[in-house]
C-alpha cells in the first residue's frame, strides 16, 4: 500500500524508509534505519526527483504510481547516481515509457555504466549544466552542480518558483522518518544532531572544499525548503543545519572537549586512558571515551568531527598500531579531519611502537598539532608514570585558551582593556573588519554593527557570504572591527571594499599595520574606535552571515565624528561618471562600477563590491 507524504499542494514525498539495513553502503551501521527521499513534483509537466534503493522499490512505486494519479510521468530528475537513490531507475523507466531523463552528462556516463538500458539516450535524454533551467507549467527548475558532494555526478535543483532546493545527499541524515517528514516535527538537537554528524562525517566528511563550494552557492538562493535526500525536510531555522554543515566542511570542531579512543586488549592501556581522563575532567574538561574495539568507527569519526582535542591510546600489536585502532586512523585520515590537537599514549609489553605509527599518520593532515606530552607504557601503568598522564592533562588544557572554536569567554579569560565608550561610536556607518588566518591578514567594508548585550558585552556583524573575510571568521572566529570617521578617504573603501583578498595582500603598500592585542590589525588613522570580538554563535541568513561576538577589548582612537552610509555618499564616493561614449548601462550606487548592458538581471551581482542589482541605477 502506497505512503506517501504531502509537501505542497503540488509536491509529495514519495520515498520510503528501511530499518532492516543492518550496513549503509556495507559500512555503516544504521540502527534507527534510513530513509530514501525521493520527491514528485506535480506541474503541468510531471516531475520525479530521482528513485530508491532496491531494498524498497516495491513500496517507492507504489507510491510514485498513488501520486500520479494516472497521469505519466514527464520527467525524471537524477541528481546522485549513488544506487541508493537510482536502483529503481530500470524498473521505472519501464514502468513510464517516454518519460525524459534530466541529468548532467557525468550522470548519463553511469548511467550507461550501471544499467543495460534499451533507451533512446538520444532523443529522451536532456543534458543539464550549471544553471540551465526547465520549465514544467508553473515551475522553473534550475540545475546546480555539486561534484563530491558526495560522487563527481552530483547536482542539486532549485526551485524557482517555491523556492525550494533539493539538495540530492547534502544535509540529509541516518535514521527512518518515523513517520515525520519536516525538521520542526523533530527534536534535532537532542534527538538527530548526532546522527546528521555521524552521516555528514562518514559520507562527505572528505570533501569539506566541495561541500563550501556548494554552501556558497546557495547562499545566494532565497531558499524556503531543503529536501534532501535522506532524512528531514527543512521548511524553517536553516541555521541549525547549515551553521553545523559551516563548521563541520570547514574542520571546525563543534565543541571544547577532549574525545579519548582507546585500543587495549587487556585493560592496561584502558586504565591509563580513564585515568587521563579523570584527570581532564578535575581540570574542567570535558570528555568522552570510546573503546574501538567495540564501538563502530562511524561514531568515532562523527566524534571527532564534533571535539576540539583528541586523544589515541593504543597498544602495540604485531609491531604495529593495534588493529582496530589502526582502522580508525586511517579512516580519519581518509575522512580529512585537521585543526585538532591530539595526544598520544602507547602500549608495548616488549617493543611499544604503536605511538610514533600514529604520529606518523596523522602527519599528512592540515594543521593537526600533535603533543609532545606522550606516555609509553609496558604492561601496566606504574606509580612513577601518573605525572605523564598528568603532564598530558596540563599540556591540554594549556592548549584550551588558544583555540579558535565558538565559545563565550570563560570566567578565568581575562579580556582585554574595555573602553564602553567605544561602543558609543557604533552607528549606521561603515566599518573596517579585519582578520587573520595563519599569516595571512585580510579585511573587507561592512555597514552592519551594533551592540546587543551589555552584559557580557556582546556585539552582531552582518558578512556578506561572497567576502573572503567571511570565510576566514568561520575558520578562526576572531575579528577586529575599525569604525571609520568622517575623515576616512575614499581609498579606504576602494582598498577594503572593491577587491578581494583572496588573492591580494590588502595591507601592501598602506600603512594599516597596527595590531591589537589579538595580534589582528586594525585601522588607526580615519578610524575613531576599535573593538575586537570572538565569536560565539553566527546565523545564516542567504546572503550573509550574523556573527554573534563577545567583545574582548575596545579602545576609543579619535573624537572624530562616525562616518555614516549617508555622509559616505554625500561627501566621500565620487559621483559616477558616465562612459564618454555614451553606451547603455548601469552603475552600482556602492562602489561606481559600471555594468555596460541593455538591462540587468534581478540576481546580478556587482563584481566589485557584491551588492545586488537592487543597488544599481541606469547611467
Ligand atoms: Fe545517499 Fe551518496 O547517496
Amino acid at each position: 500500500m502506497h505512503c506517501i507524504k504531502k509537501i505542497k499542494d503540488d509536491l509529495f514525498w514519495v520515498g520510503a524508509n528501511d530499518r532492516r539495513l543492518a550496513m549503509f553502503e556495507g559500512v555503516y551501521s544504521v540502527a534507527k534505519g534510513v530513509s530514501y527521499n525521493s520527491y514528485l513534483l506535480t506541474d503541468e509537466k510531471t516531475v520525479l526527483f530521482d528513485t530508491s534503493d532496491n531494498a524498497v522499490h516495491q513500496r517507492f512505486m507504489e507510491n510514485v504510481a498513488f501520486a500520479l494519479k494516472e497521469r505519466k510521468l514527464d520527467y525524471l530528475v537524477v541528481q546522485h547516481m549513488e544506487p541508493d537513490h537510482s536502483a529503481a531507475l530500470k524498473e521505472l523507466l519501464a514502468m513510464y515509457p517516454g518519460v525524459k531523463i534530466v541529468c548532467n552528462a557525468k550522470t548519463l556516463v553511469f548511467i550507461k555504466q550501471f544499467f543495460d538500458l534499451n533507451f533512446n539516450f538520444e532523443k529522451d535524454v536532456i543534458i543539464v549544466k550549471e544553471n540551465d533551467t526547465l520549465n514544467t507549467g508553473a515551475h522553473t527548475l534550475k540545475f546546480i552542480m555539486a561534484p563530491m558532494v558526495h560522487w563527481p555526478e552530483v547536482m542539486v535543483t532549485y526551485d524557482e518558483t517555491d523556492k525550494i532546493l533539493f539538495s540530492a545527499d547534502a544535509f540529509g541524515t541516518f535514521g527512518a522518518l518515523n513517520g515525520a517528514l519536516f525538521s520542526d516535527e523533530i527534536d534535532f538537537e537532542k534527538d538527530y544532531l548526532d546522527e546528521y554528524r555521524r552521516y555528514y562525517a562518514n559520507i562527505v566528511g572528505k570533501y569539506g572544499d566541495q561541500v563550501q563550494s556548494l554552501l556558497k552557492k546557495a547562499s545566494s538562493l532565497s531558499i524556503e525548503m531543503i529536501c534532501p535526500l535522506h532524512g528531514f525536510v527543512w521548511r524553517n531555522n536553516f541555521s541549525a543545519i547549515i551553521n553545523k554543515y559551516s563548521l563541520w566542511s570547514a574542520y571546525q570542531p563543534e565543541e571544547k572537549g577532549v574525545m579519548i579512543a582507546y585500543a587495549s586488549v587487556y585493560g592496561n592501556t584502558e586504565n591509563a586512558a580513564e585515568i587521563l581522563s579523570c584527570s581532564l575532567r578535575e581540570k574542567g574538561i570535558k570528555t568522552v571515551m570510546f573503546d574501538v574495539s567495540v564501538t563502530p568507527a562511524s561514531e568515532i569519526i562523527a566524534a571527532s568531527f564534533r571535539w576540539s582535542h583528541l586523544v589515541f591510546a593504543s597498544t602495540t600489536y604485531n609491531a604495529g598500531i593495534f588493529i582496530s585502532m589502526e582502522d580508525l586512523i586511517n579512516d580519519l585520515v581518509a575522512h580529512n579531519i585537521q585543526n585538532r590537537t591530539v595526544a598520544v599514549i602507547e602500549n608495548g609489553s616488549w617493543a611499544a611502537t604503536s605511538g610514533e605509527l600514529i604520529r606518523e599518520k596523522l602527519k599528512v593532515c592540515n594543521n593537526i598539532k600533535i603533543l609532545e606530552q606522550t606516555l609509553s607504557l609496558k604492561s601496566g601503568l606504574k606509580e612513577e608514570q601518573l605525572s605523564e598522564i598528568d603532564a598530558i592533562a596540563q599540556a591540554i588544557a594549556k592548549d584550551f585558551p588558544q583555540e579558535n572554536i565558538p565559545a563565550s569567554i570563560s570566567k578565568d579569560e581575562k579580556p582585554a582593556f574595555i573602553d564602553n565608550n567605544a561602543l558609543f561610536k557604533l552607528s549606521y556607518g561603515l566599518f573596517v573588519l579585519t582578520v587573520k588566518e595563519g599569516d595571512k591578514d585580510n579585511g573587507c567594508i561592512i555597514n552592519t554593527v551594533m551592540q546587543i548585550t551589555a552584559s557580557p558585552l556582546r556585539i552582531l556583524i552582518a558578512v556578506n557570504k561572497a567576502n573572503y573575510t567571511h570565510d576566514m571568521i568561520l575558520k578562526t572566529k576572531v575579528f577586529n572591527l575599525s569604525v571609520l570617521s568622517e575623515s576616512a578617504p575614499f581609498q579606504i573603501f576602494e582598498q577594503f571594499g572593491f577587491c578581494s583578498g583572496k588573492n591580494k595582500n590588502k595591507f601592501e603598500g598602506y600603512n594599516y599595520n597596527d595590531r591589537a592585542e589579538n595580534g589582528l590589525r586594525f585601522i588607526k588613522e580615519h578610524a575613531n574606535c576599535m573593538i575586537s570580538g570572538k565569536v560565539s554563535d553566527f546565523y545564516d541568513y542567504g546572503s550573509h552571515t550574523l556573527f554573534i561576538a563577545d567583545v574582548t577589548s575596545a579602545a576609543v582612537l579619535s573624537e572624530e565624528r562616525s562616518v555614516t552610509y549617508q555622509y559616505y555618499f554625500e561627501n566621500i564616493k565620487p559621483k559616477p561618471q558616465p562612459p564618454k561614449d555614451s553606451k547603455k548601462g548601469f552603475v552600482c550606487k556602492i562602489c561606481g562600477y559600471i555594468h555596460e548592458s541593455e538591462s540587468l538581471p534581478d540576481d546580478f551581482i556587482c563584481p566589485l563590491c557584491k551588492h545586488g542589482a537592487e543597488d544599481f541605477e541606469p547611467l
